[in-house]
């Protein structure tokens, strides 16, 4: 897989905020089908780096490519790059006015100018993919935090997008929730949908991952094939993290 030419890439990507330095350089490229799973402490940087692959935070320095070209810096190049990548949140980011069939359509009918008719059909076919089709005409505030999130991930693939980047999609979940949400994420990179994943949940690293990036103060400080990670070849600062979490 990894001899593929990446689908996405970052490349020294360096990020700050006033005088304080979120991203020291980081590279990582992402194979197209490929499932990276990127752990690290909380502020080592993670979140930036998903915001800054798809240009929701413009790097200071370093760049982005796609399919194998750099993406501009101006605002029509962040727009298409942002097409092409979906986003899932912690936090859902559901519009509360809308039910979940519309949550769905409304990208593709405001971006791609697909009629309603056309748009409610891609909602409720990707709702029967995220499991929850009965669920079409209930609002978020009717929803699980499992079912909300189902609904976010069916949100972001309505825009068909080459990418799937999720930001810690289960933090915010009660525990008897967090399997269903990582049972949907599982399904979608055994599809091939390329995915750069934020998680603590290692469960879901073993079974889903490629490939393990662990960062650490604004670093990455190591990068290794699932198989090897979990097979132990795991350097020091990496297995303290992991022993913390893990307990
Ligand atoms: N918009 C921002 N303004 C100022 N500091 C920020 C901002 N976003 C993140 N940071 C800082 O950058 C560091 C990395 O944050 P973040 O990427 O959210 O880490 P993680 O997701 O790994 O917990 C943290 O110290 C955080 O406080
Ligand atoms: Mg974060």
């Amino acid at each position: 897989m990894t001899r593929d030419k990446p689908l996405i890439e970052a490349v020294g990507v360096e990020k700050r905020f006033g005088g304080y330095t979120a991203l020291k350089g980081c590279s990582m490229a992402v194979a197209p089908g490929e499932t990276v799973v990127l752990i690290g402490p909380s502020g080592s940087g993670k979140s930036t780096f998903l915001r800054c692959i798809n240009l929701l935070e413009p790097p200071d320095s370093g760049s982005i490519l796609f399919k194998g070209k750099e993406v501009g810096r101006d605002f029509a190049s962040a727009v298409r790059l942002r097409r092409e990548i979906g986003m899932v949140f912690q936090n859902f980011e559901l519009f509360q006015h809308l039910d979940a069939a519309e949550n769905i359509m409304l990208a593709p009918m405001k971006v791609l100018g697909l009629s309603r008719h056309d748009a409610h059909d891609i909602a409720l076919g990707l709702l029967a993919k995220v499991r929850i089709r009965d669920k079409a005409d209930s609002y978020p505030d009717e929803l699980s935090g499992g079912q909300q999130q189902r609904v976010a991930i069916a949100r972001a693939l309505a825009m068909k997008p080459a990418v799937m980047l999720y930001d810690e999609p289960t933090s915010a979940l009660d525990p008897e929730m967090i399997r269903e949400v990582l049972d949907v994420m599982a399904d979608l990179s055994a599809e091939g949908m390329t995915s750069v994943v934020v998680t603590h949940e290692m469960g879901f690293a073993k079974r889903a991952a490629d490939r393990i990036v662990f960062m650490e103060a604004g670093e990455i400080v190591e990068t290794r094939a699932s198989a090897d990670f979990f097979g132990g070849a795991v350097g020091a600062r990496a297995r303290q993290f992991l022993d913390q979490i893990l307990h």
